[in-house]
Protein backbone atom coordinates (compact mmCIF):
# COMPACT_ATOMS: atom_id res chain seq x y z
CA UNK A 1 0.00 0.00 0.00
CA UNK A 2 1.10 3.54 -1.09
CA UNK A 3 2.09 5.67 1.65
CA UNK A 4 0.02 8.26 -0.46
CA UNK A 5 -2.99 6.60 0.12
CA UNK A 6 -4.93 9.96 1.79
CA UNK A 7 -4.72 9.38 5.92
CA UNK A 8 -8.13 9.47 7.35
CA UNK A 9 -9.49 10.12 10.74
CA UNK A 10 -13.36 8.87 11.02
CA UNK A 11 -15.61 9.59 13.97
CA UNK A 12 -19.28 8.03 14.75
CA UNK A 13 -21.35 9.01 17.17
CA UNK A 14 -25.13 8.20 15.50
CA UNK A 15 -26.51 5.81 18.15
CA UNK A 16 -24.20 4.25 21.14
CA UNK A 17 -21.20 3.76 20.27
CA UNK A 18 -18.48 6.45 20.30
CA UNK A 19 -16.17 4.84 17.22
CA UNK A 20 -12.89 6.69 16.34
CA UNK A 21 -11.26 4.97 13.45
CA UNK A 22 -8.45 5.81 11.08
CA UNK A 23 -7.43 4.23 7.96
CA UNK A 24 -4.63 4.85 5.10
CA UNK A 25 -6.38 4.62 1.46
CA UNK A 26 -8.06 1.05 2.29
CA UNK A 27 -5.06 0.10 5.48
CA UNK A 28 -7.15 -0.41 8.57
CA UNK A 29 -5.12 1.23 11.40
CA UNK A 30 -6.83 1.79 14.09
CA UNK A 31 -10.38 1.33 15.34
CA UNK A 32 -11.60 2.30 18.80
CA UNK A 33 -14.87 1.75 20.34
CA UNK A 34 -16.88 2.91 23.04
CA UNK A 35 -20.10 1.30 23.63
CA UNK A 36 -22.60 2.83 26.26
CA UNK A 37 -24.93 -0.03 25.71
CA UNK A 38 -24.15 -1.08 29.50
CA UNK A 39 -25.71 2.23 30.66
CA UNK A 40 -29.13 1.39 28.92
CA UNK A 41 -29.81 -1.89 30.31
CA UNK A 42 -31.97 -1.07 32.70
CA UNK A 43 -34.19 1.08 30.14
CA UNK A 44 -34.20 -2.12 27.74
CA UNK A 45 -33.14 0.02 25.02
CA UNK A 46 -31.19 3.18 23.71
CA UNK A 47 -31.92 5.87 25.96
CA UNK A 48 -30.82 9.34 23.47
CA UNK A 49 -30.02 11.56 26.23
CA UNK A 50 -27.63 9.07 28.07
CA UNK A 51 -25.94 8.36 24.71
CA UNK A 52 -25.30 11.73 23.82
CA UNK A 53 -23.88 12.35 27.72
CA UNK A 54 -21.57 9.06 26.87
CA UNK A 55 -20.53 9.88 23.71
CA UNK A 56 -19.33 13.21 25.26
CA UNK A 57 -17.13 11.73 28.05
CA UNK A 58 -16.05 9.01 25.42
CA UNK A 59 -14.83 11.14 22.62
CA UNK A 60 -11.59 12.55 23.64
CA UNK A 61 -10.18 9.35 25.55
CA UNK A 62 -11.28 7.41 22.16
CA UNK A 63 -9.63 9.86 20.21
CA UNK A 64 -6.45 9.81 21.73
CA UNK A 65 -6.42 6.08 21.95
CA UNK A 66 -6.79 5.40 18.15
CA UNK A 67 -4.63 8.02 17.51
CA UNK A 68 -2.23 6.32 19.73
CA UNK A 69 -3.02 3.02 18.32
CA UNK A 70 -2.19 3.85 14.38
CA UNK A 71 0.82 5.53 16.43
CA UNK A 72 -0.05 8.99 14.42
CA UNK A 73 -0.32 12.64 15.44
CA UNK A 74 -3.70 15.15 14.26
CA UNK A 75 -1.28 16.97 12.41
CA UNK A 76 -0.45 14.31 10.25
CA UNK A 77 -4.16 13.51 8.81
CA UNK A 78 -4.85 14.23 5.58
CA UNK A 79 -8.79 14.82 6.34
CA UNK A 80 -11.45 14.30 8.99
CA UNK A 81 -14.67 12.61 8.14
CA UNK A 82 -17.66 12.86 10.41
CA UNK A 83 -21.02 10.63 11.06
CA UNK A 84 -23.66 13.63 9.83
CA UNK A 85 -26.56 11.43 10.09
CA UNK A 86 -29.23 9.74 9.93
CA UNK A 87 -29.15 8.51 13.71
CA UNK A 88 -29.79 10.01 16.87
CA UNK A 89 -30.21 13.92 16.97
CA UNK A 90 -28.23 14.69 20.06
CA UNK A 91 -25.52 11.88 19.67
CA UNK A 92 -24.94 13.00 16.40
CA UNK A 93 -24.38 16.44 17.56
CA UNK A 94 -21.39 15.46 19.51
CA UNK A 95 -19.76 13.92 17.05
CA UNK A 96 -19.87 16.69 14.50
CA UNK A 97 -19.32 19.13 17.19
CA UNK A 98 -16.34 17.39 18.28
CA UNK A 99 -15.25 16.84 14.02
CA UNK A 100 -15.84 20.82 13.15
CA UNK A 101 -13.74 22.05 16.71
CA UNK A 102 -11.06 19.52 15.06
CA UNK A 103 -11.22 20.28 12.11
CA UNK A 104 -10.94 24.32 12.98
CA UNK A 105 -8.46 24.10 15.22
CA UNK A 106 -5.89 22.06 12.84
CA UNK A 107 -7.14 23.59 9.45
CA UNK A 108 -7.94 20.12 8.13
CA UNK A 109 -10.68 19.31 5.59
CA UNK A 110 -14.21 18.11 6.96
CA UNK A 111 -16.29 15.49 5.35
CA UNK A 112 -20.15 15.18 6.81
CA UNK A 113 -21.12 11.79 5.61
CA UNK A 114 -24.03 9.61 5.43
CA UNK A 115 -23.93 6.58 8.52
CA UNK A 116 -25.73 4.04 5.78
CA UNK A 117 -23.11 4.42 3.01
CA UNK A 118 -20.34 4.48 5.66
CA UNK A 119 -21.39 0.44 6.72
CA UNK A 120 -20.60 -0.02 2.87
CA UNK A 121 -17.56 1.48 3.06
CA UNK A 122 -16.19 -1.34 5.22
CA UNK A 123 -16.22 -3.31 1.94
CA UNK A 124 -13.50 -0.88 0.63
CA UNK A 125 -11.12 -1.86 3.42
CA UNK A 126 -8.74 -4.61 3.25
CA UNK A 127 -9.96 -6.43 6.43
CA UNK A 128 -13.58 -6.76 4.93
CA UNK A 129 -14.16 -9.94 5.83
CA UNK A 130 -12.83 -11.54 2.21
CA UNK A 131 -9.96 -13.88 1.60
CA UNK A 132 -7.54 -11.59 -0.47
CA UNK A 133 -9.01 -8.16 0.67
CA UNK A 134 -10.48 -6.68 -2.46
CA UNK A 135 -11.95 -3.78 -2.74
CA UNK A 136 -15.69 -5.46 -2.95
CA UNK A 137 -17.11 -2.08 -4.98
CA UNK A 138 -14.52 -2.42 -7.82
CA UNK A 139 -15.66 -6.06 -8.36
CA UNK A 140 -18.97 -5.67 -7.81
CA UNK A 141 -20.03 -5.76 -11.79
CA UNK A 142 -22.74 -3.69 -13.49
CA UNK A 143 -24.93 -4.45 -10.93
CA UNK A 144 -23.14 -2.65 -8.24
CA UNK A 145 -22.85 -4.09 -4.47
CA UNK A 146 -25.64 -4.87 -2.80
CA UNK A 147 -25.87 -4.41 1.21
CA UNK A 148 -27.78 -5.77 3.82
CA UNK A 149 -27.37 -3.57 6.94
CA UNK A 150 -29.74 -5.19 9.97
CA UNK A 151 -28.77 -3.44 13.52
CA UNK A 152 -31.07 -1.94 16.49
CA UNK A 153 -31.01 1.29 14.44
CA UNK A 154 -31.57 0.51 11.23
CA UNK A 155 -32.87 -2.69 8.47
CA UNK A 156 -31.93 -1.47 4.80
CA UNK A 157 -31.15 -3.09 1.51
CA UNK A 158 -29.04 -0.56 -0.64
CA UNK A 159 -27.51 -1.03 -4.11
CA UNK A 160 -24.09 0.58 -4.80
CA UNK A 161 -22.47 1.60 -7.98
CA UNK A 162 -20.43 4.05 -6.80
CA UNK A 163 -20.05 4.96 -3.15
CA UNK A 164 -19.14 8.43 -3.76
CA UNK A 165 -22.19 9.60 -5.81
CA UNK A 166 -24.30 6.80 -6.63
CA UNK A 167 -26.11 4.69 -4.09
CA UNK A 168 -29.94 3.76 -3.76
CA UNK A 169 -32.15 2.40 -1.37
CA UNK A 170 -33.99 0.13 -2.52
CA UNK A 171 -35.94 -0.93 1.01
CA UNK A 172 -36.25 0.25 4.59
CA UNK A 173 -38.53 -0.94 7.43
CA UNK A 174 -41.07 1.24 7.72
CA UNK A 175 -41.54 0.62 11.65
CA UNK A 176 -39.52 -1.10 13.98
CA UNK A 177 -35.69 -2.45 12.84
CA UNK A 178 -35.37 -5.66 13.39
CA UNK A 179 -32.64 -5.42 16.50
CA UNK A 180 -35.03 -3.30 17.99
CA UNK A 181 -37.93 -6.30 17.58
CA UNK A 182 -35.59 -8.38 18.63
CA UNK A 183 -35.12 -6.29 21.85
CA UNK A 184 -38.93 -5.26 22.47
CA UNK A 185 -40.06 -9.52 21.82
CA UNK A 186 -36.69 -10.67 24.33
CA UNK A 187 -38.70 -7.96 26.84
CA UNK A 188 -41.90 -9.82 25.88
CA UNK A 189 -40.46 -12.97 27.10
CA UNK A 190 -38.75 -12.03 30.03
CA UNK A 191 -35.60 -12.02 28.08
CA UNK A 192 -32.38 -9.54 29.10
CA UNK A 193 -31.37 -6.65 27.27
CA UNK A 194 -29.85 -6.80 24.19
CA UNK A 195 -32.25 -9.19 23.18
CA UNK A 196 -30.95 -10.15 20.06
CA UNK A 197 -28.12 -12.40 21.54
CA UNK A 198 -30.65 -13.42 24.44
CA UNK A 199 -33.49 -14.73 21.62
CA UNK A 200 -30.63 -16.10 19.84
CA UNK A 201 -29.89 -18.41 22.71
CA UNK A 202 -33.37 -19.24 23.66
CA UNK A 203 -34.02 -19.81 20.05
CA UNK A 204 -31.30 -22.72 20.06
CA UNK A 205 -33.55 -24.59 22.26
CA UNK A 206 -36.72 -24.36 20.57
CA UNK A 207 -38.80 -25.37 17.72
CA UNK A 208 -39.13 -22.68 14.80
CA UNK A 209 -41.88 -24.20 13.43
CA UNK A 210 -44.59 -24.05 16.24
CA UNK A 211 -45.77 -20.73 15.62
CA UNK A 212 -46.28 -19.23 12.46
CA UNK A 213 -45.96 -15.10 12.72
CA UNK A 214 -46.34 -12.98 10.15
CA UNK A 215 -44.18 -11.92 7.44
CA UNK A 216 -44.73 -7.86 6.85
CA UNK A 217 -45.27 -7.09 3.62
CA UNK A 218 -45.10 -10.14 1.92
CA UNK A 219 -48.28 -10.36 0.00
CA UNK A 220 -48.76 -9.17 -3.44
CA UNK A 221 -50.83 -6.06 -2.78
CA UNK A 222 -47.13 -4.83 -1.10
CA UNK A 223 -44.67 -6.95 -3.58
CA UNK A 224 -46.77 -6.57 -6.50
CA UNK A 225 -45.00 -8.42 -9.06
CA UNK A 226 -41.17 -8.55 -11.29
CA UNK A 227 -42.63 -6.31 -14.01
CA UNK A 228 -45.44 -4.45 -11.39
CA UNK A 229 -43.41 -3.85 -8.45
CA UNK A 230 -45.65 -2.93 -5.56
CA UNK A 231 -44.55 0.17 -3.60
CA UNK A 232 -43.27 -2.10 -0.30
CA UNK A 233 -41.07 -4.69 -2.63
CA UNK A 234 -38.09 -4.56 -0.44
CA UNK A 235 -39.29 -3.05 2.38
CA UNK A 236 -40.06 -4.30 5.95
CA UNK A 237 -42.81 -4.16 8.80
CA UNK A 238 -42.28 -5.85 12.43
CA UNK A 239 -44.82 -3.78 14.29
CA UNK A 240 -47.36 -6.70 13.36
CA UNK A 241 -44.86 -9.31 13.79
CA UNK A 242 -44.65 -8.13 17.71
CA UNK A 243 -48.09 -7.80 18.23
CA UNK A 244 -48.51 -11.38 16.98
CA UNK A 245 -45.84 -12.98 19.49
CA UNK A 246 -47.37 -10.17 22.60
CA UNK A 247 -51.13 -12.12 21.37
CA UNK A 248 -49.43 -15.93 21.39
CA UNK A 249 -48.12 -14.61 25.04
CA UNK A 250 -51.07 -12.88 26.26
CA UNK A 251 -53.32 -16.67 25.37
CA UNK A 252 -51.20 -18.66 27.40
CA UNK A 253 -50.85 -16.23 30.32
CA UNK A 254 -55.05 -16.24 30.21
CA UNK A 255 -55.34 -19.57 30.28
CA UNK A 256 -52.62 -20.31 33.11
CA UNK A 257 -50.29 -22.09 31.01
CA UNK A 258 -46.79 -21.63 30.94
CA UNK A 259 -45.20 -19.80 28.14
CA UNK A 260 -43.19 -21.71 25.42
CA UNK A 261 -40.42 -19.35 25.77
CA UNK A 262 -38.00 -21.63 23.45
CA UNK A 263 -40.29 -22.29 20.39
CA UNK A 264 -41.67 -18.69 20.88
CA UNK A 265 -38.11 -16.99 20.37
CA UNK A 266 -37.52 -19.79 17.72
CA UNK A 267 -40.67 -18.78 15.53
CA UNK A 268 -40.39 -15.35 15.97
CA UNK A 269 -36.52 -15.47 14.67
CA UNK A 270 -37.57 -17.78 11.70
CA UNK A 271 -39.92 -14.67 10.77
CA UNK A 272 -37.71 -11.71 10.69
CA UNK A 273 -34.94 -13.82 9.34
CA UNK A 274 -36.77 -15.55 6.78
CA UNK A 275 -38.55 -11.92 5.33
CA UNK A 276 -35.29 -10.20 5.69
CA UNK A 277 -33.15 -12.95 3.69
CA UNK A 278 -36.36 -13.44 1.06
CA UNK A 279 -35.97 -10.04 0.32
CA UNK A 280 -32.30 -9.67 0.30
CA UNK A 281 -32.55 -12.03 -2.25
CA UNK A 282 -35.30 -10.86 -4.66
CA UNK A 283 -33.06 -7.61 -4.72
CA UNK A 284 -30.04 -9.66 -5.27
CA UNK A 285 -32.20 -11.17 -8.35
CA UNK A 286 -34.13 -8.52 -9.92
CA UNK A 287 -31.21 -5.83 -9.20
CA UNK A 288 -28.81 -7.71 -10.43
CA UNK A 289 -26.24 -7.64 -7.30
CA UNK A 290 -23.80 -10.49 -7.26
CA UNK A 291 -22.03 -9.76 -4.22
CA UNK A 292 -23.99 -9.03 -0.93
CA UNK A 293 -22.21 -7.39 2.33
CA UNK A 294 -24.17 -8.02 5.54
CA UNK A 295 -23.44 -5.21 8.07
CA UNK A 296 -25.27 -4.07 11.30
CA UNK A 297 -25.34 -6.11 14.84
CA UNK A 298 -27.64 -8.47 14.10
CA UNK A 299 -25.28 -10.10 11.52
CA UNK A 300 -24.25 -11.99 14.62
CA UNK A 301 -27.67 -13.62 14.83
CA UNK A 302 -27.16 -17.57 13.85
CA UNK A 303 -30.02 -18.36 12.30
CA UNK A 304 -29.76 -14.73 9.99
CA UNK A 305 -25.81 -15.95 8.87
CA UNK A 306 -26.97 -19.86 8.34
CA UNK A 307 -29.88 -18.98 6.11
CA UNK A 308 -28.61 -16.17 4.33
CA UNK A 309 -25.68 -18.27 3.65
CA UNK A 310 -27.91 -21.20 2.13
CA UNK A 311 -30.18 -18.10 -0.10
CA UNK A 312 -26.89 -16.98 -1.17
CA UNK A 313 -25.31 -20.12 -2.46
CA UNK A 314 -28.16 -21.21 -4.34
CA UNK A 315 -29.01 -17.50 -5.80
CA UNK A 316 -25.12 -17.59 -7.10
CA UNK A 317 -24.67 -14.48 -4.72
CA UNK A 318 -21.49 -14.06 -2.76
CA UNK A 319 -21.69 -13.50 0.64
CA UNK A 320 -19.58 -11.26 2.29
CA UNK A 321 -20.05 -10.75 6.48
CA UNK A 322 -17.12 -8.79 7.70
CA UNK A 323 -15.66 -9.43 11.43
CA UNK A 324 -18.29 -8.09 13.82
CA UNK A 325 -16.37 -5.42 15.42
CA UNK A 326 -16.78 -4.02 11.63
CA UNK A 327 -20.13 -4.76 11.13
CA UNK A 328 -21.60 -2.98 14.04
CA UNK A 329 -21.24 1.11 14.36
CA UNK A 330 -17.79 2.17 13.93
CA UNK A 331 -15.23 4.58 13.51
CA UNK A 332 -13.22 3.01 10.70
CA UNK A 333 -16.60 2.71 8.42
CA UNK A 334 -16.71 6.35 8.57
CA UNK A 335 -12.38 7.59 7.70
CA UNK A 336 -12.61 4.46 4.68
CA UNK A 337 -15.69 6.65 3.08
CA UNK A 338 -13.38 9.70 3.95
CA UNK A 339 -11.06 8.24 2.14
CA UNK A 340 -12.80 7.14 -0.40
CA UNK A 341 -13.97 10.80 -1.33
CA UNK A 342 -10.70 12.68 -0.73
CA UNK A 343 -9.23 10.18 -3.67
CA UNK A 344 -12.36 10.77 -5.42
CA UNK A 345 -11.16 14.57 -5.26
CA UNK A 346 -14.56 15.51 -3.80
CA UNK A 347 -15.28 19.13 -2.12
CA UNK A 348 -14.97 18.54 1.46
CA UNK A 349 -17.97 19.94 3.55
CA UNK A 350 -16.44 22.98 5.18
CA UNK A 351 -18.01 23.45 8.60
CA UNK A 352 -21.47 25.02 7.75
CA UNK A 353 -23.25 21.67 7.63
CA UNK A 354 -25.62 20.42 10.65
CA UNK A 355 -26.73 16.91 11.24
CA UNK A 356 -30.05 15.24 9.99
CA UNK A 357 -31.32 12.47 11.97
CA UNK A 358 -33.18 11.35 8.30
CA UNK A 359 -30.38 11.98 5.83
CA UNK A 360 -31.16 10.08 2.91
CA UNK A 361 -28.65 7.32 1.41
CA UNK A 362 -28.51 9.84 -1.90
CA UNK A 363 -26.78 12.33 0.17
CA UNK A 364 -23.48 10.58 0.42
CA UNK A 365 -21.78 13.29 1.91
CA UNK A 366 -22.78 17.15 2.71
O1 LIG B 1 -25.28 -2.42 15.21
P1 LIG B 1 -25.67 -2.43 16.62
O2 LIG B 1 -24.63 -2.81 17.64
O3 LIG B 1 -26.10 -0.99 17.03
C1 LIG B 1 -27.31 -0.38 17.14
O4 LIG B 1 -28.20 -0.56 16.31
O5 LIG B 1 -27.36 0.38 18.11
O6 LIG B 1 -26.92 -3.40 16.79
C2 LIG B 1 -27.49 -3.70 18.02
C3 LIG B 1 -28.67 -4.60 17.77
C4 LIG B 1 -29.51 -4.83 19.01
O7 LIG B 1 -30.87 -4.58 18.70
C5 LIG B 1 -29.27 -6.30 19.33
O8 LIG B 1 -30.39 -6.93 19.93
C6 LIG B 1 -28.97 -6.88 17.96
O9 LIG B 1 -28.22 -5.88 17.31
N1 LIG B 1 -28.21 -8.12 18.04
C7 LIG B 1 -28.69 -9.32 17.64
C8 LIG B 1 -27.71 -10.29 17.96
N2 LIG B 1 -26.65 -9.65 18.53
C9 LIG B 1 -26.98 -8.32 18.57
N3 LIG B 1 -29.85 -9.63 17.06
C10 LIG B 1 -30.08 -10.92 16.79
N4 LIG B 1 -29.22 -11.90 17.08
C11 LIG B 1 -28.02 -11.65 17.64
N5 LIG B 1 -27.17 -12.65 17.92
ZN1 LIG C 1 -25.25 1.58 11.95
Amino acid sequence: MSTREPLVLGIESSCDETGIGIVRGAQLLSNTISSSMEEHVRFGGVIPEIASRAHLDAMIPALKAALAEADITLDQVDAIAVTAGPGLAGALMVGVSAAKALAIATGKPLYGINHLVAHVGVGLLEDNGTEDGSDLLANAGSGGLGALLVSGGHTEILQVRDITSDVRLLGATLDDAAGEAYDKVARLLGLDYPGGPAIDRAAAEGNRNAFVFPRGLSNRKFMGTAEEPGAHRYDFSFSGLKTAVARVIESFEAAGEEVPVADIAASFQEAVVDVITKKAMLACREQGMKTLLLGGGVAANSRLRELLAARCASEGVRLIIPKFTLCTDNGAMVAALGARLVAAGREPSGVDFTTDSSLPVTTVCF
